[in-house]
């Protein structure tokens, strides 16, 4: 018998003041298995990944995690539910007014499963694992954009979460530690088996990272498959975005 899957998204809608993002988009995460959603600029990618967690309901359609439809969950279960979650977002969203130690060791002290000469390990071991040194005592604020962005992945790691969500992780961050980063996904996803959807426009990272390639254009998904199934994609708009052409059906 196969096994619920851990996210499923069931023909999503979702507008904004009029305007359709999503249109009947559906996908399926199994349990342990590293999806990538690539696509365009505001195809909606973040707003789909809004849904997985509940910050935003659907118009139409049910997302299912866990066997857990959050349309019926109310705020208080969802936030519970929540952090159960990693997630790093495009933004960042670190508090400025923390330390970057107490930045990561926040969900590990609201979860109270470490005491604190764990977390304080756990701390380290996260920084060390994105490859920031010497910086726990620092603010946010004090660092660059990329290292903000490690620390935020670092956040989203220290709890060993069953489910990883990546909004462009990836993003301002130089060649060898963007790869430093895909590396670690890959790890979290091989020897942790954990779930892991990320968002990126870096078709490297995907290849490297993805057991599973999905591309979200205007409101769904138009082509899904391994990495080389995706590369092999005879669809002219999934060609354009593989090359990074300027010309073809994506421009038109
Ligand atoms: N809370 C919101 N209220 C109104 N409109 C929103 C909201 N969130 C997203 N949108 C709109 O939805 C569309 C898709 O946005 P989204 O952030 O998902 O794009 P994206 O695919 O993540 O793009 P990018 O690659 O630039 O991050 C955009 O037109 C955006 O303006
Ligand atoms: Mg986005």
């Amino acid at each position: 018998m196969r096994e619920d899957p851990a996210i499923s998204l069931q023909s999503l809608s979702k507008s904004f003041d009029g305007k359709e993002v999503l249109r009947n988009l559906s996908l399926e995460v199994q349990r342990g298995e590293a999806v990538v959603i690539v696509g365009g600029s505001g195809t909606g990618k973040s707003v789909t990944l809004k849904h997985i967690i509940g910050l935003l309901q659907p118009d139409v359609g049910h997302v299912v995690v866990e066997g857990q439809d959050l349309c019926c969950m109310g705020s208080v279960a969802l936030n519970r539910f929540r952090r159960r979650f990693g997630m790093s977002f495009q933004e960042g969203a670190l508090f400025d007014s923390m330390s970057v130690f107490e930045n990561i060791a926040f969900p590990l002290r609201r979860q109270r499963e470490l005491n604190e000469e764990q977390i304080r390990a756990r701390v380290e071991e996260c920084l060390d694992q994105v490859h920031l040194v010497g910086v726990a005592e620092k603010r946010p604020s004090e660092l660059s954009g990329g290292m903000r962005r490690r620390v935020g992945f670092a956040r989203a790691i220290a709890v060993r979460p069953a489910i990883l969500l990546f909004d462009e992780p990836t993003t301002g961050l130089d060649p060898v530690i963007s790869d430093v980063i895909a590396e670690l996904i890959l790890e979290m996803d091989t020897t942790l088996n954990t779930t892991t959807v990320t968002i990126t426009h870096d078709m490297k990272v995907a290849f490297k990272i993805a057991d599973r390639i999905a591309m979200l254009h205007r409101g769904h998904i138009i082509e899904e498959g391994t990495p080389e199934e995706f590369q092999a994609s005879t669809n002219p708009i999934v060609q354009q975005f593989i090359e990074g052409r300027a010309r073809g059906p994506l421009t038109e």
